[in-house]
């Protein structure tokens, strides 16, 4: 039986019959999970955060739910860094960076970036799911071919049609099948797109297979790390770091959306290839740039990941706390290594009941189904973050266990 959202995507012949399906299904039998994609925060994200529910209920709820790892939306150096820039540089860019949405303190965060990477040059992007398509369809055109982890994140698959390249999706976190892709391909210019975390079950690409392979095959290697930069590796500098190979990554792209709870995403290389991007991808080039304040926020933010080490020592030792007390109760966590902590559910109507219920317990989850995984392999996805309490972790835990036996994801 084909997902609510599968069968209607694919219903119909005129534009709206979909729509009308869409609408009819979800007054008559909307899914266990659609309530919990209608959530209204009423305050920032914290461990326990304001939120009210589409019933009009509000509710205190353990944060389980948002990508701001560190919780460095709520530090004071970052709120006064972006309250000082505001009154410097009032609230929008109004303009593309080549018009005159670039700032001394855009400038500024491009050459941080580049240090952060080790590489050349860096560029911002509005947001890190344009910047995505703008690096992809910018670079990449008819007769090349792009070769994506068939899990890789949708802006990258975005992208890389857009470009009209050639689109080769491999099998996940399978180097053995990318080898047979690469070794098939007769386009000269050839791209391997990945994750660096994966976003719906926080396993790493092995980067170190993906440098030999693109060293073998003549190609270039981007690494979308998104959630791994400045959450994952030493001193939060990525998966690719986590391998040692961060010097042979050709593009480095990650977000400020994540660990740094802010907006807006990066693409890091060789300042030729950054240069070429600045003019040639689209969604920098036609698109208003970043505020000023919001890059004011990202610089400080990043600034603290350096100077307070604490923040990342409690994301990890959070994480790992939460991971292996799943682990010891039976429940499947899909080989996460980093923040994002996954429970494998496999079935829409118990993952439904179960989000339901952790949301009546006062727990805060995000579900992971179709269009972003297949229904059969559907989950919970839960986000631990640096500022909360072991006690709100084990008291998650213990839910989820109660809960999960209940709704028999794992036996009872
Ligand atoms: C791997 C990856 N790339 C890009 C994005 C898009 O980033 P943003 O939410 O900043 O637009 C995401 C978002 O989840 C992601 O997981």
């Amino acid at each position: 039986m084909k997902s609510l959202f599968e069968r209607c995507y694919q219903s119909g012949k005129k534009l709206t019959d979909k729509t009308e399906l869409l609408a009819q299904e979800l007054n008559d039998s909307p899914p266990a999970y659609f309530d919990g994609l209608n959530m209204t925060l009423l305050e920032g994200v914290k461990p326990v955060t304001k939120v009210r529910l589409p019933s009009g209920e509000i509710k205190e709820m353990l944060m389980l739910g948002s990508n701001s790892f560190l919780n460095l939306n709520w530090h004071p150096r970052v709120i006064e860094a972006e309250r000082n820039a505001l009154d410097k540089y009032g609230s929008g860019a109004g303009s593309p960076p080549l018009y005159s949405g670039t700032t001394d303190l855009h400038e500024e965060l491009e050459t941080e970036l580049a240090k952060f990477c080790g590489t050349e040059a860096a560029l911002l992007f509005p947001a890190g799911y344009s910047g995505n398509i703008g690096v992809l369809s910018g670079l990449c055109r008819p007769g090349d071919a792009i070769f994506c982890d068939s899990s890789n994140h949708a802006s990258l698959y975005d992208g890389a049609r857009l470009s009209g390249a050639r689109v080769i999706p491999y099998l996940h976190l399978n180097p053995k099948h990318l080898e047979r892709c690469l070794k098939q391909s007769e386009e000269p210019g050839k791209l391997i797109a990945t994750d660096g975390v994966f976003s719906m079950e926080g396993s790493l690409a092995p980067v170190d297979e993906l440098v030999r392979l693109k060293e073998k095959y003549d190609s270039l290697l981007m690494v979308d790390d998104a959630h791994g930069f400045w959450a994952v590796g030493p001193d939060g500098m990525g998966t690719a770091s986590v391998f040692g190979v961060r010097d042979k990554v050709d593009l480095h792209y990650g977000t400020f959306s994540k660990a740094l709870g802010s907006v807006g995403g990066f693409c890091a290389g060789k300042r030729h290839v950054i240069d070429y991007l600045r003019y040639y991808a689209r969604s920098t080039f036609f698109s208003s740039a970043l505020p000023a304040a919001t890059a004011a926020a990202i610089l400080e933010s990043i600034r603290i990941v350096k100077e307070e080490p604490e923040h990342l020592k409690n994301l990890k030792r959070n994480r790992n706390f939460f991971q292996s007390e799943l682990e010891k109760r039976g429940i499947n966590t899909l080989n996460s290594r980093s923040a994002i902590i996954p429970v494998l559910v496999g079935d829409e109507e118990k993952l439904g009941k179960l989000q339901m219920a952790l949301f009546d317990a006062g727990i805060f989850s995000n579900i992971g189904t179709t269009p972003a995984v297949n229904a059969s392999k559907c989950r919970l996805r839960l986000n631990v973050m640096a500022t909360h309490s072991l006690e709100q972790l084990n008291f998650a835990v213990e839910t989820i266990e109660k809960l999960a036996k209940k709704f028999q994801v794992i036996p009872a």
